[in-house]
């Protein structure tokens, strides 16, 4: 029998934590014969929320999940960790700078890293999904320094799951025959869904589609703003479509891309596309024995170039604010 790997999630209590957690339990994070353990990280005011959560993961019986430890010490919950799920943040509420909201989540991720660096597993995992997750990624990643810079990454396949529903719609194609479709950029409105090298059916979506204003008036926003659209008809923000990518995106990690498609993933930069080193940014990549590869070589036309530097130009700025405060 295989030894239960550790699965950490932060801000289990919270609405996707509630959609996560039980589908980790029931093997969709790992796989269907992968025994896991949870630990759930949170605040002191939500430890019995996670309690309750905790007791209905107990009444599933699922046959995978070994155990379950809560707590509101991030050095307990980070220890021996294989995978971790950063989930918990401080949203930005009404009227806070730019600055506020990141030092409010550098007192989150500064921490979190560094108790990561001290207590997780040699083969650690972690993916940020927390807001703003790229550079939250970034400021757990600086307090980590002796784990390996590309463990840490942050969600956009979100987004990524989000454009190829869109771009199913538009064609008439199922899901399924949509690849290679890439998110490029920070996970936030300046983000870039690019179907350029996208294919449908086999056929390069962009010119299947053949409708630049669609793409620049209709796809890009539709994407870009899901997340408010979704606020304003459900009266609450998108939970279990972002705990559904949070699975895809560590599923994918460990278990690869398929043969011909990729995958889009927050990670740091090595420089390519022009994408300053160390940014953690979206890029479509591949992978393989649990190691991701940018994909190289995509011709990238003016249209999207000019997207892809507005948003690294937002990434930039974010990581020059938690520079000044000192958080990297
Ligand atoms: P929520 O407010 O329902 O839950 C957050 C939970 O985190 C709360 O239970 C809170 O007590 C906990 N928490 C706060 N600080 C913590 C800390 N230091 N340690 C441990 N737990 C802590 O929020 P929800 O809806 O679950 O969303 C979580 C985050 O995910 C938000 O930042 C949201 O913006 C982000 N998000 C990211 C997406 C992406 O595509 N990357 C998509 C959707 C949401």
């Amino acid at each position: 029998t295989r030894t239960p790997v550790n699965v950490t999630v932060t801000g289990a209590a919270g609405q996707i934590g509630y959609a996560l957690l039980f589908r980790i339990a029931s093997g969709h994070l790992l796989g269907a014969d992968v025994p896991v353990n949870l630990r759930l990280l949170e605040i002191p005011q939500g430890l019995k929320a996670a309690e309750g959560t905790a007791m209905e993961l107990d009444d599933c019986a699922f046959p995978l999940l070994r155990g379950i430890e809560i707590t509101d010490d991030p050095n307990v919950a980070f220890d021996g960790a294989n995978v971790a799920l950063l989930v918990g943040a401080r949203p930005r509420t009404k009227g806070m700078e730019r600055g506020d909201l990141l030092s409010a989540n550098g007192g989150i991720f500064k921490p979190q890293g560094k108790a990561i660096n001290d207590n997780a597993a040699d083969d650690i995992k972690v993916l940020v999904v927390g807001n703003p997750a790229n550079t939250n990624a970034l400021i757990a990643q600086a307090a980590a320094p002796d784990v390996p810079a590309e463990r840490f990454t942050a969600m956009t396949r979100l987004d990524h799951n989000r454009a190829i529903s869109q771009l199913a719609k538009k064609t008439g194609a199922a899901v399924s025959d949509i690849k290679r479709l890439t998110i490029w950029g920070n996970h936030s409105a300046t983000q870039y869904p690019d179907i350029f090298h996208a294919e449908v059916a086999g056929k390069n979506a962009a010119e299947l589609v053949n409708d630049e204003a669609w793409l620049a008036d209709t796809f890009i926003p539709t994407v870009a703003k899901r997340g408010a659209a979704i606020i304003e008809a459900r009266g609450a923000s998108s939970a279990a479509s972002a705990a559904n990518a949070a699975i895809d995106h560590v599923y994918t990690w460990v278990n690869g891309t398929a043969e011909g498609d990729w995958t889009s993933m927050g990670i740091p930069s090595d420089g390519s596309y022009g994408v300053p080193e160390g940014l953690i940014s979206s890029f479509p990549v591949t992978v393989k024995n649990g190691t991701y590869e940018i994909v190289q070589g995509l011709e990238i036309n003016d249209f999207s170039r000019a997207r892809i530097d507005a948003s690294v130009q937002e990434l930039k700025e974010e990581r020059d604010a938690v520079r000044e405060l000192g958080l990297i």
